[in-house]
C-alpha cells in the first residue's frame, strides 16, 4: 500500500452561516462537522493529517489537538491556495492525498476508502468523488468530454447555461498522487468570477497534461452534502439523527417517533430501551438495558443503568443505577447519585447528592450537598437548606430514616439512623439514632377568631 496522506480544508470563515462560530465549527448532531470529518479519516487509516486553519485558528487546533498538524492559511484567497500552505509538510513526500473540506460531515469512511481504492486501482493522478444531484445548485460541476472522460471541474459561478444544466458536481473530496498534486498547484491561477485559486483546476491541468484523472461517483448525494448556510446545517442535522437513530435500532432499541428524537453522535444506548418523542440525549450520556425514557427527556452526559424509568425529565451529568426511576418533571443536576431503586418523584432537583437504595424522594423537593443512605423516605416539600448565600454546607441522613413533609434541614446537620422529622420543622441542629426531631411553633386555637378575620367584616 502507498503511503497516504490527508488534508483537511478548514480555514475559511463561512460567511454565509452568518455566524460568529467558524463553520466547520457548527455542530451536527453535537459534535463539531471537522471533528466529524477527522473522525472518518482516521478509520481510513492514513499516515498523516494536516489541517488547514485560517479563521477560527486556535479554536479548530484547539478542537482536533495532535490527532492533526497544521497549516496556517492567513489570507483565504481559495481552496487552491488552501492546499499549497500545506507544502513545506507535504510537498516532499510520495504517495496518495486525500484532500476533504472541513464542511462536509456526513460523508463516511467506507465511501472514503472507496475513492481511495477505485484511484489507485486505475494509476490516476487526480480523482474527485463526485455525486449526482437533482439540482446540483452551488456546486462546482464535472465537466465530461465525448469519451465520457473527465475534463474539468466548473464553479457554479463560473458556469455556462449548458455546464449549469450537468447534474455530476464536485463534493469537494478527492484523491491526488502527491507530488503531482503539488507540482500542479503551482500553476493554478485565479481568472475566475470569484477571484479566487481554486483547487478544482488542478484537474483539467493535470488532463491536459497527460495525466490520468478520473471521477468516483459515489450513490449518496446525501452524504457527499456540503454546509455552507444554516439550511444545509439543519438538513445535515436530520440526515446525521436518522443515521445515528438507524443505528440505535439495528442494535434493538425500540424508537416511538424516531424523526422527533435527537440522540447525539457518542450516546451509548442498552437493548430493549423505549424512547418516547421528544427527546433529547446529549454528550457522553449512556443509557443502559431495558430502559423507558418517555417523552421530551433532556439527559446529557449521563450515565443511566439497567431498568431505569425516566419520565419527561431534565439531567445532566447525573447518575441513575439500575431499577430506579425518575420523574416525571424531575430536574437532576451534576453530581446527583441516585442508587438502585431509589425513587425520585415530581418536581424534586437534586445536585451534587447521593440518594441511597431504596431511598423515596417523591415529591416537590430540593436536594443539594447532601449525603441519603438508604430506605429513608423524604416527605414532600423539604428543603435541603445547603446555602448561605457564600458558603455551601453538606447534610448527611442515615439508614432507615424518616423526614416528615414541609422539612427545612440547615446544613450542616446529620440526622442518625432510624431516627424521624417532626412535619414542618426546621432542623438545625444533628437528631441521634432513633430519635424523633421535632422543632416548629405550638399551635393554639383562638375560638370564634375566624369570625373577625378582615374578610368577614
Ligand atoms: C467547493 C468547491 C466546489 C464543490 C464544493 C463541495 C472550490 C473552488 N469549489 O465549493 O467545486 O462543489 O466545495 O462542497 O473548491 N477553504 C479554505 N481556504 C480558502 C477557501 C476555502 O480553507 O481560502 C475551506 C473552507 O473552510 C471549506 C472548504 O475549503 O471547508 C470549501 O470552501 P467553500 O467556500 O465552502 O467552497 P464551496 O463554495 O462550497
Ligand atoms: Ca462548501
Amino acid at each position: 500500500m502507498k503511503n497516504r496522506y490527508a488534508i483537511i480544508l478548514a480555514a475559511g470563515k463561512g460567511s454565509r452561516m452568518k455566524s460568529s462560530l467558524y463553520k466547520v465549527l457548527h455542530p451536527v448532531a453535537g459534535k463539531p462537522m471537522v471533528e466529524h470529518v477527522i473522525e472518518q479519516i482516521e478509520a481510513v487509516k492514513v499516515d498523516e493529517i494536516v489541517t488547514i486553519v485560517g479563521f477560527g485558528a486556535e479554536m479548530v487546533k484547539e478542537q482536533l489537538g495532535d490527532r492533526s498538524k497544521y497549516a496556517l492559511q492567513t489570507e483565504q484567497l481559495g481552496t487552491g491556495h488552501a492546499v499549497l500552505a500545506t507544502a513545506d509538510l507535504l510537498k516532499a513526500k510520495n504517495g496518495t492525498t486525500l484532500v476533504i473540506c472541513g464542511d462536509t460531515p456526513l460523508l463516511t469512511a467506507e465511501t472514503l476508502e472507496e475513492l481511495i481504492n477505485h484511484h489507485e486501482a486505475i494509476g490516476a493522478k487526480a480523482t474527485i468523488l463526485s455525486a449526482i444531484a437533482k439540482d446540483a445548485s452551488g456546486y462546482g460541476r464535472i465537466v465530461r468530454n465525448a469519451e465520457n472522460h473527465v475534463e474539468k471541474i466548473v464553479e457554479h459561478k463560473d458556469a455556462s447555461e449548458e455546464e449549469l444544466r450537468i447534474n455530476e458536481f464536485n463534493t469537494g473530496t478527492y484523491c491526488f498522487d502527491n507530488a503531482f498534486l503539488f507540482e500542479s498547484l503551482t500553476q493554478v491561477g485565479n481568472d475566475n468570477a470569484q477571484g479566487e485559486y481554486y483547487l478544482p483546476d488542478v484537474i483539467s491541468i493535470l488532463k491536459q497534461q497527460g495525466d490520468i484523472v478520473s471521477a468516483y461517483i459515489m450513490d449518496s448525494e446525501e452524504e457527499s452534502m456540503g454546509i455552507n448556510d444554516r439550511v444545509a446545517l439543519a438538513k445535515a442535522n436530520q440526515l446525521m439523527t436518522a443515521r445515528i437513530n438507524e443505528n440505535h435500532m439495528k442494535n434493538g432499541v425500540t424508537f416511538l417517533d424516531p424523526s422527533t428524537t435527537y440522540i447525539e453522535s457518542d450516546v451509548v444506548i442498552g437493548q430493549d430501551t423505549v424512547i418516547e418523542p421528544g427527546v433529547m440525549l446529549r454528550g457522553k450520556t449512556v443509557i443502559g438495558d431495558n430502559c423507558f425514557i418517555t417523552a421530551n427527556s433532556d439527559i446529557s452526559n449521563s450515565h443511566i443503568g439497567n431498568n431505569v424509568v425516566i419520565k419527561s425529565s431534565t439531567l445532566n451529568q447525573a447518575v441513575v443505577k439500575d431499577g430506579a426511576d425518575v420523574g416525571p418533571y424531575a430536574h437532576l443536576r451534576p453530581n446527583a447519585d441516585i442508587h438502585e431503586n431509589a425513587h425520585i418523584g415530581n418536581f424534586v432537583e437534586i445536585k451534587k447528592a447521593t440518594i441511597g437504595e431504596g431511598t423515596k424522594v417523591g415529591h416537590l423537593t430540593y436536594v443539594g450537598d447532601a449525603t441519603l443512605g438508604k430506605d429513608i423516605n423524604v416527605g414532600c416539600g423539604t428543603v435541603f437548606v445547603n446555602y448561605d448565600g457564600k458558603n455551601k454546607f453538606h447534610t448527611i441522613v442515615e439508614d432507615h430514616s424518616f423526614i416528615g413533609s414541609g422539612t427545612n434541614l440547615v446544613g450542616p446537620v446529620t440526622l442518625g439512623r432510624n431516627s424521624a422529622i417532626a412535619a414542618g420543622s426546621t432542623i438545625t441542629k444533628d437528631v441521634p439514632e432513633d430519635a424523633l426531631g421535632i422543632a416548629r411553633g405550638r399551635q393554639s386555637n383562638l375560638e370564634g377568631y375566624a369570625k373577625k378575620m378582615p374578610y368577614n367584616e
